[in-house]
């Protein structure tokens, strides 16, 4: 297996330290309307499970899996929906809770699907987010780290579904 080269650039404690904020700031801001979570398949994991035990409330949890197409680090603009378990959403208030948002182009197609399905409202909790590289106009309502342009691994990230167990997050430095 090849040796990937990667420079930390989040420690475990300032990661963990963010997240307990933002589940206290979630667990204010929904305290009347308990949310359904939905985690975004398969990055989100670590965030999510950490995040969602600092929040105080009686949410309820679903998986929902897209498929953005990458070749290598770049997305194609093309999406897929690629697991779908989730619940009826009607008149729900959805909290989406993924690992990056990198173009939006995954987070605008996820939303509108589940504005398709009737939910109530939708909002967004994000563990990285990369503004300059937008493509589209979405709204982001939790960000952990805002970060520069580059390709990040580690607590749920992946390269080629490698990495995700880095208990830090860290910048991929090209070969
Ligand atoms: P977007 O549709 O371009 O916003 O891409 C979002 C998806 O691409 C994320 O959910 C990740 O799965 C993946 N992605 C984007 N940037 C990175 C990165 O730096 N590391 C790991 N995955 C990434
Ligand atoms: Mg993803």
């Amino acid at each position: 297996m090849e040796e990937m080269d990667y420079t930390i650039v989040l420690d475990t404690a300032t990661i963990h330290k963010k997240v307990e904020e933002l589940g206290k700031r979630i667990s204010e801001d929904f305290s009347q309307k308990p949310p359904l979570v939905l985690g975004v398949l398969k990055g989100s994991v670590f965030f999510l499970a950490d995040l969602m035990r600092a929040v105080d409330l009686p949410y309820t949890l679903d998986f929902i899996g897209v498929s953005s197409y990458k070749e290598s680090t770049e997305s194609s603009g093309k999406v897929e929906i690629t697991f779908d378990l989730s619940s009826d959403f009607t008149g729900k208030h959805i909290l989406i809770v993924e690992d990056i948002i990198d173009t939006g182009i995954t987070l605008d197609y996820l939303t509108n699907h589940i504005r398709d399905r009737g939910a109530e409202d939708i909002s967004v909790a994000v563990l990285l987010d990369k503004p300059s590289r937008r493509k589209t106009d979405v709204k982001i309502d939790y960000v952990c780290f805002e970060v520069e342009d580059a390709f990040y691994v580690g607590y749920g990230l992946d390269y080629q579904g490698r990495l995700r167990n880095l208990p830090y997050i860290a910048r991929l430095n090209p070969a």
